[in-house]
């Protein structure tokens, strides 16, 4: 790292423990407080994700880095502060709730900054990319999440920040979020390294089931098993948890995750008019080629059953077509 990247990393240090301080124990800090108990954040939740609020002033932070003796022009590329002209340095996140983003040995490197009040744009103000915070190579709580890993060589893969905190009031730790961008190939083979299986479980809204597939294939593409969560409509994981609790979110959606290929099976549906015979058979062709990818039996025989019935096919007819396709993958 250069001379100017340590500073960098200093300069996030110490505005993420001025944040949380100002989060935990100032009167500046109050709006962001409300903000985060009536959302259901709890106590062991600010602690344990070192949550923070930026005071609604222009140069709070900045007076703040500046007293330290910081070089101020130095920190507008890592975008905690921003200049007009070059020599007066403004807050970036002001009025925000910060959520401090690790790197992988647990360095501050980033923040996410959410608005407090509704409507305001964009809702996340994220760090911009840079040396030293590159969104597709770090996943949000990976440096904690690893920890666990171990156990059960299992990993729970959220879209938001919000959810990977939620998550752990439901003793989920083992979890982690991308930085508001799609999965890349370089996560997925580094989660890899780690566990055998990906929980992924995205928001219910159609953006969520697309970024599902998305990542599915990306995870099973690098080796490993895919199951997906089904979070109801128009809930996220966060969500979901507020209003049925952590129980809930357990016991009904983790513990109901599908296999990536039965999720499919129906997701690709949505490409098909299937009153369509032609549609149909082409959708059928699809599926097959999905249950062959499926090394046991009784799995693949689940979903013949389903297309058989649905479709009023022969079985026998989809076990040639499956066994054809399972040969020549060999
Ligand atoms: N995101 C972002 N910029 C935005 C919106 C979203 O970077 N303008 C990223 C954030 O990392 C966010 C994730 O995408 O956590 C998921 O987006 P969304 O589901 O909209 O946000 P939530 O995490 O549900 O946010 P909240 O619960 O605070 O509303
Ligand atoms: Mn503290
Ligand atoms: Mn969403
Ligand atoms: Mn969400
Ligand atoms: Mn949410």
């Amino acid at each position: 790292l250069s001379e100017q990247e340590k500073s960098a990393l200093d300069a996030y240090e110490w505005s993420s423990k001025l944040f949380h301080h100002v989060l935990r124990y100032t009167a500046e800090g109050k709006n962001g407080l409300n903000y985060l108990q009536n959302r259901g954040f709890k106590q062991d939740d600010i602690e344990q994700f070192q949550l923070g609020y930026s005071p609604n002033k222009d140069q709070f932070l900045s007076t703040f880095l500046h007293k330290k003796g910081f070089q101020l022009a130095n920190l507008m590329d890592v975008g905690l502060l921003s200049s007009r002209d070059g020599n007066t340095f403004f807050d970036r996140f002001k009025g925000r709730v910060i959520f401090p983003i690790q790197n992988h040995q647990g360095k501050v490197v980033g923040f996410g900054g959410r608005a407090i009040e509704d409507g305001v744009e964009p809702k996340y103000l994220n760090s911009p990319d840079s040396k030293l915070f590159q969104k597709g190579k770090l996943l949000y709580n990976f440096y904690e999440a690893r920890k666990h890993f171990q156990k059960e060589k299992e990993v729970v893969l959220f879209e938001g920040y919000a959810d990977v905190i939620k998550a752990s009031q439901a003793g989920i730790y083992n979890a982690v979020a991308t930085l508001g961008t799609s999965l890349t190939k370089y996560q997925a083979s580094l989660l890899k390294r780690y566990v055998n299986r990906v929980v992924v479980c995205f928001d219910g809204d159609k953006a969520g089931k697309d970024a599902s597939d998305r990542a599915a294939q990306m995870l099973t593409d690098v080796g490993l098993d895919v199951l997906i969560a089904n979070v109801p409509y128009q809930l996220d994981p966060d969500d979901f948890i507020d209003t049925y609790g952590p129980e809930k979110f357990q016991n009904q959606v983790l513990r109901n995750a599908e296999s990536y290929v039965a999720f499919a099976i129906n997701y690709l549906k949505k490409d098909y008019n299937l009153q369509s015979k032609h549609d149909q058979l082409d959708y059928i062709e699809k599926a097959l080629d999905l249950i062959a990818t499926v090394d046991h039996a009784v799995e693949r025989d689940v979903y013949i059953k389903e297309l058989v019935e649905t479709f009023d096919l022969y079985r026998e007819t989809l076990e040639n077509e499956i066994a054809d396709r399972r040969r020549i993958k060999q």
